[in-house]
C-alpha cells in the first residue's frame, strides 16, 4: 500500500557540523522568526535563534534582558518555519550560569518546548562544567568564545578581544576547555587578526566565526545586519542587501498612493455578484 505521506526532510545534526570540520565552509545565520527562517533554510547548514533577537527585534540596548521565554517563543517559530538546517538556540544570560542543575532545567526546557537540536552558551571558565553537565545529559552545547555580548555590562561595551597577549590566550583557553567539555562547535566573536585562526588550528571541533576573520571553520551574521536593515553595522558585516531603503521607498508610495486615494484600485477590492 502506497502512503501519500511525504518523506521528511532530515535535519543536519550536531554530529554532522562537527564532522565538517576542515571541509567545506559551514554556514550559518541568525534567525527568529518563521517566515524568515523558511527563506534562510535551502541556504544554511544551521540557523540560531540569537539572543541578539532581544536588540535585532525586541529594542533592547544589549541581550542582558533577554528571557527564556522569549528564547523558547521564538525557537519554536524558527522551528516552523524550517526543515532542514540545523537550529541551535541561545540560552540567555541568568538562565546557565548560576549552576549545573539551573543550566540543565532550562536547557531541558528549550529542548522539549522548541524541538531544537541544541542550545548555544557564552563560554568562559566558569561555565564549562556546567557545558559538560549539559552534554553528559544529552543536549548538544555550541560554546560561544572571544567577545561575549552577555558580558557587555562587565566589559563596558562590545568591544573587539584578544589584541593583547594575556586576553588570547584566556580566549584560547576558553575554546580548549569548551571542546574539552563536550561543544560540537565554538562560535568566535570579535577577536583581532589571527587568533580565531589559532583558536582554529588548535581544536577539534569547527569554530564558526563572526568579526573573527576568514580562518575559522564556518561564517555566522546577524540577518537582519547582512540584509542591511540597519542604518549602522559593525565593521565585519557585509550589506548583501538595502532592505532598509527598499522598505522605506515602498512605505513612501504607500502613502503616496493612500492620500491620492490610489491605493485601493478595482483590481484590490471585493465586488457583490452579479443580480
Ligand atoms: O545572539 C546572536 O545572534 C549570536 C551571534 C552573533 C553569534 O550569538
Amino acid at each position: 500500500m502506497s502512503s501519500h505521506r511525504q518523506e521528511p526532510v532530515r535535519r543536519v545534526s550536531a554530529p554532522e557540523i562537527t564532522a565538517r570540520k576542515g571541509k567545506t565552509p559551514i554556514v550559518c545565520l541568525t534567525a527568529y522568526t518563521a517566515p524568515m527562517a523558511e527563506l534562510l533554510d535551502p541556504h544554511c547548514d544551521l540557523l540560531l535563534v540569537g539572543d541578539s533577537v532581544g536588540m535585532v527585534v525586541h529594542g533592547l540596548p544589549n541581550t542582558v534582558g533577554v528571557t527564556l521565554e522569549m528564547m523558547i517563543l521564538h525557537g519554536q517559530a524558527v522551528m516552523r518555519g524550517s526543515k532542514a538546517a540545523m537550529v541551535v538556540v541561545d540560552m540567555p544570560f541568568g538562565s546557565y550560569e548560576g549552576s549545573a542543575e539551573l543550566a540543565y532545567a532550562n536547557a531541558a526546557r528549550i529542548m522539549k518546548e522548541t524541538g531544537a537540536q541544541a542550545v548555544k552558551v557564552e563560554a568562559g571558565s566558569t561555565v564549562v562544567a556546567n557545558i559538560d553537565y549539559l552534554v553528559k545529559r544529552g543536549i548538544p552545547v555550541m560554546g560561544h568564545v572571544g567577545l561575549r555580548p552577555q558580558a557587555v555590562l562587565v566589559d563596558g561595551g562590545f568591544k573587539a578581544k584578544g589584541k593583547g597577549l594575556d586576553e588570547r590566550q584566556r580566549i584560547l583557553e576558553d575554546a580548549l576547555a569548551t571542546e574539552a567539555a563536550g561543544a560540537f562547535a565554538v562560535v568566535v566573536e570579535g577577536v583581532a587578526e589571527g587568533l580565531a585562526r589559532e583558536i582554529t588550528l588548535a581544536l577539534g571541533v569547527p569554530t564558526i566565526g563572526i568579526g573573527a576573520s576568514s580562518g575559522c571553520d564556518g561564517q555566522i551574521l546577524v540577518t537582519d545586519d547582512m540584509l542591511g536593515l540597519f542604518d549602522w553595522t559593525p565593521k565585519f558585516v557585509r550589506r548583501y542587501a538595502d532592505l532598509r531603503g527598499e522598505i522605506g521607498r515602498a512605505v513612501a508610495a504607500y502613502a503616496d498612493d493612500v492620500r491620492a486615494r490610489r491605493f485601493p484600485g478595482p483590481a484590490e477590492i471585493y465586488f457583490a455578484k452579479a443580480g
